[in-house]
């Protein structure tokens, strides 16, 4: 006999305490849909859905998506059926079009019988007119290092519109490898990630952590990837963690960049798709790089022969051609760059480890110093950079300087940008280091003398920030998790600073 979900929900009902009942829901629902369901790339009239069947080896089959403004669905606005096949690791992606702007909506798939989790997901507005835009900036979430607690604490902040990601979603690494013994997590596969299979894998372990899967059912999602969703310090052709011996590059960077399309609620269909841009009226311009996969040369001392040549890149000439038009363009008040690797960089005092600069914007001169003379000569104006992979948070004024990392202007001075990074969700940053170490770093790098162009430099602190976006400012707090050991963990505000539209300057 044919049994409708609704009836045998009605009739189980009348048999078992409902404690019981809500258990094997929840159980039946996570034998489907075990790495949830998330939403990304909003604009102001369409947004991706995502998931994945978790059923097993079964030929491909269809999925049912519902939408509604509703979180009971009691009224369902948009509904259809979805493909799902072993080609795309029976992950399954509806760009829903149609929708009003600035709205919230729910959705949710169905399978046979069982039904997903809901998601929550927003469109852009069409403009800010006179209320704020808020997107929380995360990157670096390892799982071996410990619990990504303060995706939790993000899930739970309502004002906040959408999560942007700038990478470092995954790490390649073997089990044991890089990360945090004490944490008690063990990377799935174990063995270091090489092929389609071992990617799919890593990224569904990723996804049963139950903080990450809530966020991605609270908030829409921008992403774009950095090294680590291929391997360390990845380049166009190779990566310093690609041996000779571990088989081809370019199997491999195409094994990463298809799981990373499969897995990720974006828009993108391949590579060159995940740079992109967003726009909120004449407010926002938020422009998303590639600094790995595209046209970056391998990375090089700036002692060795040819490293400030035109022919070394970071991104390569079509991109900055992209990005420079844009930028020139642009009537945005704010011009935002979703970008990976540090732009600025800031120097040491003697006797002090210098963090290696060569993987990051200063190690390609040539490629930097193109885009501060567009800045300057195109006087652009309200550019900021918002940068992860570095694992701590900083604050930086973006000036032209007449020597490599060598700082003479000061941040009270009008810069030509602003650079914002969010520490790591939790990588490794100076963590482990000794209190008396930290506070030396920290002293050092707050020294006008030295880094005169530096707000604010913390080393040790995990989290992310918010900026919250408004015509006349953006207003950038820092959280911080007091814990990454245990799901258990306090999340403190810390410090906040502010830009003014019209001066552009910096307050404290
Ligand atoms: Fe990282």
């Amino acid at each position: 006999m044919k049994i409708s979900r609704r009836k045998f929900v009605l009739s189980a009902a009348l048999l078992v305490p409902m404690s019981r009942l809500m258990a094997a829901h929840v159980e039946f629902r996570a034998n489907y849909f075990l790495h949830g369901v998330a939403s990304g790339d909003p604009l102001q009239d369409r947004v991706i859905i995502w998931t994945r069947v978790s059923a097993g080896n079964y030929p491909g089959t269809t999925l049912r998506w519902e939408l509604s403004e509703d979180p009971r669905f009691l009224n369902i606005l948009k509904k259809g059926r979805v493909e799902i096949s072993a080609h795309t690791d029976y992950t399954a992606k509806v760009d829903v079009k149609g929708l009003k702007a600035g709205c919230k909506y729910y959705y949710r798939f169905l399978y046979q019988a069982a039904i997903s989790a809901v998601g929550e997901t927003k469109t852009l507005p069409a403009a800010l007119n006179g209320a704020d835009f808020r997107m929380a900036v995360v990157s670096c979430n390892n799982w071996e290092d410990g619990y990504f607690n303060s995706f939790r604490f993000l899930a739970q902040k309502p004002e906040v519109d959408l999560v942007l990601h700038l990478g470092d979603y995954i790490y390649e690494y073997a089990a044991g490898e890089y990360g945090n013994p004490a944490s008690g997590r063990i990377n799935e596969p174990r063995n270091e990630v090489f092929t389609l299979q071992d990617y799919r894998t890593r990224y569904a372990c990723y996804r049963t952590d139950a903080d990450l899967q809530h966020l991605h059912a609270k908030k829409p999602f921008y992403l774009i990837w950095d090294d680590h969703e291929l391997a360390n310090d990845a380049y166009q052709n190779g990566a310093k963690n690609h041996q000779s011996n571990e088989g081809s590059w370019e199997l491999r960077k195409k094994a990463a960049i298809q799981a990373y399309l499969e897995w990720m609620p974006i828009r993108a269909k391949n590579a060159t798709e995940v740079r992109r841009k967003f726009e909120i009226g004449d407010d926002i311009s938020l422009y998303l790089m590639d600094e790995r996969s595209s046209d970056r040369t391998q990375q090089m001392e700036n002692t060795q022969p040819g490293f400030n040549g035109g022919e070394r890149s970071i991104i390569g000439e079509s991109q900055y051609g992209w990005l420079a038009n844009e930028l020139k363009n642009s009537k945005a008040t704010w011009k935002l760059i979703g970008n990976q690797v540090m732009f600025s960089g800031y120097a040491v005092a003697k006797g002090f480890k210098l963090p290696k600069y060569n993987d990051w914007w200063l190690g390609y001169p040539y490629e930097r110093t193109k885009i501060l003379d567009m800045l300057e000569r195109e006087k652009v104006g309200n550019t900021i950079f918002l940068t992860g992979d570095h694992h701590e948070s900083f604050v930086l004024a973006v000036h032209k300087e007449e020597k490599f990392m060598e700082y003479t202007k000061s941040h009270q001075q009008r810069p030509l940008a602003w650079e914002l990074l969010t520490p790591s969700i939790t990588s490794k940053n100076a963590d482990r280091r000794s209190e008396s170490e930290i506070i030396a770093f920290e002293n050092m790098l707050h020294n006008k003398e030295i880094n005169p162009h530096l707000v604010y430099g913390d080393i040790k602190s995990h989290g992310y920030f918010i900026a919250t976006i408004n015509k006349k400012s953006i207003q950038i707090d820092y959280y911080f998790v007091d814990n990454l050991l245990t799901n258990v963990a306090n999340e403190y505000k810390s410090r906040s600073f502010t830009i003014d539209a019209e001066t552009f300057v910096m307050s404290v």
